[in-house]
């Protein structure tokens, strides 16, 4: 870690965790805690709950849990470093200067070297963009319709005819061949150095922070590669960038414009939809999806009229669904591509084509559907049958049905016949609709008594763990049942190296007058896979709707249990008869001790 402990303690402690949240996620209070719908995966009904005493969140359903700090981590992508900035500046708490290691230090410096290459070189085309050299460039971008605005806004620009020039500008401020190479923008070999990018116009590409971190240059005419772009390098990765977002990122609208071109964002920047965006000739991937979801829960798709762009909105769907975002597909006919659709038809038939975007599932059914000759009465059925059967994926009863009834209206099927044919395909399918298997162990029924034997151990490990979450988590929940264990349960029950660790750390905390939880998980933050367990520890499910007495029971059994396991461990490893014996005593004296809550 680069800061001191006790400052990043002063930081967490200092931004309240219910605060903060709330900045992003609608929260209800709910006995103690509050509740809201997780931000980290798609839920219909709140289970993601914030402890004002525990400083932590948790998603019961996902999994997902954590402090403020990991929370800001997760929800805005930013490193550690990032976020704890961020949240000094909130609580007015200054930084120290850090100190990097050798490598750190290295690796940060030709990151921004790179940065500072490739804004120069933007600068640079857009100069050339303005030269004499440069008016076939903007003479190109003035036959596509852009102002001048726009030209300015996106930094568009030129790359001339000759086939070294950038190079031997970059050489002239001073940057050696060694970073050159790094930037992409330069092909070295034993002939020399030459600039990748020549006699195209150039569409810089930044990141949501402005920073120019690519680029994408386009031939002026009819000649290959259409689009020429940089190379994945240090700073350039096009599975996390979208072009277009550090603009649309503060547009107001509720909705985000994703398409595939350059030009298409830029189109529609111009004519006033600027929250659009496109991945960077590449296919839409789950890092962009979860990038959108940092600023949008809904996501029109405005992808090329032909079966490329279909092709490209049926894969990008699932993987938009995926993270929770729903999807509506614009459709552009007659045109291909937004810029030309905006050229021929202006903005207002634009936003109207908005308006009537189609809800992707009926999207997908009317896609389905070409697939079929409906005039012979054979692949009618099939379609019927087909479409049921995705129908049958929605597991909710309700929303199936909707479904149901939206694509009867949509495609004149009777509905009441077509709600039949779906239950009757899901009866067969075996009772409750169900989605595709995914079960990479396939049914364990199906198998012989020898491959249950490592299930059965599985689950209880599994239950083993459990008990020990509970116990962990009712400790800081209550720590007045410190004392009721004493004697009886410590943190050397927890025998796991890790649940160990952080038992220890709980009850050093209690002897200290105080049970830190979310400081504790700062010890973790290095390592996802560690902080992710630690933070189901603290937070296992209690059942606060039990009454006194079976509270009692349960907390009486989990500590029971902790313990009986530990000393069953200890008698498996012990090695002396002598420990056995006291093992076997002490095992004895379980059965007739009595923890209470009260
Ligand atoms: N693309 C690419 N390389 C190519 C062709 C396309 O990287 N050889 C990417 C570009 O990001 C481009 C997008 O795919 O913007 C869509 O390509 P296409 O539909 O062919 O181009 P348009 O966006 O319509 O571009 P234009 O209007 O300039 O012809
Ligand atoms: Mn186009």
């Amino acid at each position: 870690m680069y800061y001191p402990e006790d400052i990043v303690e002063e930081v967490r402690t200092r931004n309240d965790i219910v605060d903060v949240i709330s900045g992003y996620v609608k929260l209800q209070k709910k006995g103690s805690n509050y509740f809201g719908l997780c931000p980290f995966h798609n839920e219909k009904s709140p289970s993601f709950s914030v402890s004002p005493q525990k400083q932590m969140y948790y998603c019961f359903g996902c999994g997902a849990g954590g402090n403020v700090i990991t929370f800001v981590m997760e929800y805005e992508n930013y490193t550690f470093p990032e976020a704890l900035k961020v949240l000094a500046d909130r609580a007015g708490i200054k930084l120290p200067e850090v100190e990097y290691s050798k490598e750190e230090r290295a690796k940060a410096d030709k990151r921004s070297t790179l940065l500072e290459i490739n804004k120069l070189a933007a600068n640079y085309f857009y100069y050339q963009l303005h030269q004499p050299q440069g008016k076939i460039g903007y003479d190109y971008f003035k036959k596509r319709e852009l102002s001048d605005e726009t030209i300015r806004r996106f930094g568009l620009g030129f790359a001339n005819k000759v086939s070294n020039d950038l190079y031997q500008y970059m050489r002239s401020k001073g940057y050696q061949d060694e970073i050159l190479r790094e930037t992409g923008l330069f092909t070295m070999d034993e002939r020399g150095t030459y600039d990748k990018f020549w006699n195209r116009v150039m569409f810089p590409i930044l990141d949501v922070n402005s920073r120019v971190i690519g680029f994408g240059g386009r031939v002026m005419g009819d000649g290959t590669p259409k689009y020429l772009n940089s190379p994945e390098t240090m700073i350039f990765d096009k599975s996390r960038n979208l072009y277009g977002l550090n603009y649309a990122r503060t547009s107001r609208e509720k909705f985000m414009l994703a398409c595939e071109g350059y030009m298409d964002v830029i189109a529609m920047h111009q004519a006033g939809f600027t929250n659009a965006v496109a991945s960077l000739g590449t296919a839409f991937t789950t890092q962009h999806a979860a990038l959108l979801k940092r600023y949008t829960d809904t996501v029109v798709l405005t992808y090329d009229s032909d079966g490329a762009g279909t092709k490209a909105a049926l894969r990008a769907i699932p993987i938009l669904k995926e993270v929770g975002i729903s999807t509506k597909v614009l459709s552009l006919t007659p045109y291909k591509d937004p810029d030309e659709f905006i050229k021929n038809l202006g903005t207002d038939a634009f936003r109207e084509r908005i308006e009537q975007a189609k809800n992707s599932f009926l999207f997908e059914i009317d896609v389905l559907k070409r697939e079929y000759d409906l005039n012979d009465p054979e692949q009618k059925t099939q379609f019927y049958n087909a479409t049921a059967r995705r129908l049958l994926e929605f597991t909710e009863t309700l929303e199936r049905d909707n479904y149901t009834q939206a694509v009867a209206k949509e495609h004149f099927i009777p509905y009441e016949d077509l709600r039949r044919l779906v239950n009757r395909l899901g009866n067969q399918l075996g009772g409750a609709p169900v989605r595709p298997q995914s079960g990479a162990y396939g049914s364990y029924e199906d198998r012989g008594e020898r491959a249950r034997e490592p299930r059965k151990k599985r689950e209880k490990e599994d239950g083993i763990r459990q008990s020990q979450r509970l116990l962990l988590t009712w400790l800081i929940e209550r720590p007045q049942l410190f004392e009721k264990i004493e004697g009886i349960v410590g943190p050397e029950d927890f025998r796991e190296p890790l649940y160990h660790q952080v038992a220890q750390m709980v009850f050093d905390g209690h002897a200290r007058g105080e049970v830190n939880p979310a400081g504790i998980l700062n010890h973790f933050i290095n390592d996802e896979e560690q902080y992710k367990q630690v933070a189901a520890l603290f937070n296992a499910s209690l059942k606060e709707s039990l009454n006194n007495e079976e509270q009692q029971k349960a907390f009486s059994e989990t500590v029971l249990r902790v313990r009986r396991n530990s000393l069953d461990m200890a008698s498996r490893n012990a090695t002396d008869i002598g420990e056995l014996q006291r093992i076997i005593k002490e095992q004895a004296a379980l059965k007739t001790l009595h923890v209470t809550i009260d």
